[in-house]
């Protein structure tokens, strides 16, 4: 029985993801504790000891010849594991989790960026989470080459981040349509802006959160 509040963080490559994780952090940490609560703070794929190995495989450069369906179920296995070992007992337990990245990055990447069908994934999202879905998702949306910029600063590429730009541009796009066609859970973030300019508008979309808590 879920209690908690499940929020999540999406967005392409190079579009500040890390920095913001951070920052909602901070903002959410010391106000859940204030009223006895915890925030857990977690990412995808990954999150879990056996999600994390999950992770490497799927992030390894050098796994060449992973097929679409593979990548799909490795990435729901890992998150089958999440939301039993931790994401569903922690809102059940009334605390809050924060996750970079869950469901709706498997619909802009393995759905808009490899090309399976959407209705495929929300099969898989039906069996693995039940009616579970996050009551909040904060998107960071940017250019594409703006964003590939960034990334390709960072050193050695994973398997995504080799990706072209036509594999981003199908990542946003449906990462946009999904936002616009679900506006109550959904805040699209200009993460083009300068960082205090995001940050407002990440404090803007918690505030609702955090009024509800004091009241
Ligand atoms: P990260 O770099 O934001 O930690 O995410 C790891 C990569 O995994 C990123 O390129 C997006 C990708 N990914 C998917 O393709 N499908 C998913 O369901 C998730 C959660 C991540």
């Amino acid at each position: 029985m879920k209690k908690g509040l499940f929020i999540t963080l999406e967005g392409g490559e190079g579009a500040g993801k890390s920095t913001q994780m951070a920052f909602v952090q901070h903002r959410l940490q010391d106000r859940l504790q204030a009223v006895g609560k915890n925030l857990q703070v977690t990412r995808e794929p990954g999150g879990t000891a056996l999600g994390e190995q999950i992770r490497e495989l799927l992030l390894d450069h050098r796994q060449t010849v992973m097929n679409s369906d593979t990548e799909l179920l490795l990435m729901f296995a890992a998150r089958a594991q999440h939301l039993a070992e931790l994401i569903c007992p922690t809102l059940a337990a009334g605390d809050w989790v924060l996750c970079d990245r869950f469901t709706d990055a498997t619909y802009a990447y393995q759905g808009g960026g490899r090309g399976i069908a959407l209705n495929r994934i929300a099969a898989l999202e039906d069996w693995v989470q039940g009616e579970l879905r996050p009551d909040l998702t904060l998107l960071l949306d940017l250019p594409v080459e703006v964003g590939m910029a960034r990334a390709g600063e960072r050193g050695e590429l994973d398997r995504f981040e080799r990706e072209q730009q036509a594999f981003f541009e199908r990542v946003r796009q449906t990462y946009r349509e999904r936002a616009v066609a679900e506006p109550g859970r959904y805040r699209i973030i200009d993460a083009a802006q300068d960082i205090e300019q995001v940050q407002a508008q990440i404090d803007i979309a918690l505030t609702p959160l955090l009024a509800e808590l004091t009241s």
